[in-house]
C-alpha cells in the first residue's frame, strides 16, 4: 500500500482575502511548509507586510491587488499569477464579508455587497483559476463557507444564504471538474477568533452563547482552519471532492 502524502513543497497557491484574519493565516501556513502564495487582497500595503514577513522568513510570496467584485480584475489577476509562477495548483477562495442585521432591518446594499464578494466573487475566481487547472489536469479549489452555510443563525440571514450558496456551487464545480484532476471543496468553520470577531468574542456574556453552543467549549483558531485547508489540498486528499468539512467543535452535530 502507497503511504497518504502530505507533502505540498513547491506547489503554488492562491489565497484571496489574504490582508488579514483567516486568509492572512492560511497564507503563512501553506508558506511555512513550501508552497509558493500568491496573496491577494485590495489592500495592497498589508499584502506588502505578509508577503515581506513570508519572504524574510524564506518562504516564496508575491502580492496582488485583486477586488474580487470585479470579474475583469479576477481574470486579469488570476492570469498575471499564472504568468508569474507558471501554475496554480491551489486556490484558497477565502475573501468574504460577514455583516449582521435582523432580517427586518436588511438594505437592498446589504444584500448585494454579501453576495457580491461572497457568492458571485468566489465563483468568478473558482471559474478563473479552474480553467488553468483544468488546462493542467491538476488543481486544488477550497472555497471559505461557514456553520452558518448549513444551520441558520440569528441576525445573519444575508450571510446564510451566501454560505449556503458556497456550498451548492462546491458540489457543482466538483461535479463538473474532478474527472479533470480538479478537486473542489468547502470548509465550514464555526466562529473563530479573528480581528474581525474579537470585539464580539471579548464580550464574556456574547462569548458564553457561543461556547453554549459548541460541543467542544472553544472557540476555532486561524491554524484550526490552516489545518483543514492543507488536509484538502494535499496528495492524501485526492479522493475528497465536493465535500464541506465543518470546523465547527461540534456545533452542528445537535
Ligand atoms: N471569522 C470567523 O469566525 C469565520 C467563521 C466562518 C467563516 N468565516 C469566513 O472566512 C473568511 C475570512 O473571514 P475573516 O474572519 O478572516 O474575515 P476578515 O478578517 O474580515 O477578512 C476578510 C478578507 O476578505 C477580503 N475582502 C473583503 N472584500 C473583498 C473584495 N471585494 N475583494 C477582495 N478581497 C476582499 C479582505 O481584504 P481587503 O479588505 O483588503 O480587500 C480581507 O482580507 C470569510 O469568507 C468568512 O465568511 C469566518
Amino acid at each position: 500500500m502507497d503511504y497518504p502524502s502530505f507533502d505540498l513543497t513547491g506547489q503554488v497557491a492562491v489565497v484571496t482575502g489574504a490582508s488579514k484574519g483567516i486568509g492572512y493565516g492560511i497564507a503563512k501556513a501553506l508558506a511555512n511548509v513550501g508552497v509558493k502564495v500568491a496573496v491577494t487582497a485590495r489592500s495592497i500595503e498589508k499584502l506588502n507586510t505578509l508577503a515581506a514577513e513570508i519572504n524574510d522568513a524564506g518562504g516564496e510570496a508575491v502580492p496582488f491587488a485583486l477586488d474580487v467584485r470585479s470579474v475583469e480584475n479576477i481574470r486579469t489577476i488570476m492570469g498575471q499569477i499564472h504568468d508569474h509562477f507558471g501554475r496554480i495548483d491551489i486556490l484558497v477562495n477565502n475573501a468574504g464579508l460577514g455583516d449582521n442585521h435582523p432580517a427586518v432591518d436588511v438594505t437592498e446594499a446589504d444584500w448585494d455587497s454579501m453576495m457580491d464578494v461572497n457568492l458571485k466573487g468566489l465563483f468568478f475566481c473558482a471559474q478563473a483559476a479552474g480553467r488553468i487547472m483544468l488546462e493542467q489536469g491538476y488543481g486544488r479549489i477550497i472555497n471559505m463557507s461557514s456553520q452558518a452555510s448549513v444551520v441558520g443563525i440569528r441576525d445573519h440571514a444575508v450571510y446564510c444564504a451566501t454560505k449556503g450558496g458556497v456550498n451548492q456551487l462546491t458540489r457543482v464545480l466538483a461535479l463538473e471538474w474532478s474527472e479533470h484532476g480538479v478537486t473542489v471543496n468547502a470548509i465550514a468553520p464555526t466562529f473563530i477568533y479573528t480581528p474581525g470577531t474579537a470585539e464580539r468574542l471579548d464580550n464574556p456574556e456574547y462569548l458564553a452563547g457561543v461556547l453554549n453552543r459548541i460541543p467542544a467549549n472553544k472557540v476555532g483558531t486561524i491554524a484550526d482552519v490552516a489545518g483543514a485547508v492543507m488536509y484538502l489540498a494535499s496528495p492524501a486528499a485526492g479522493m475528497v471532492t465536493g465535500t464541506v468539512l465543518l470546523v465547527d467543535g461540534g456545533w452542528t452535530a445537535q
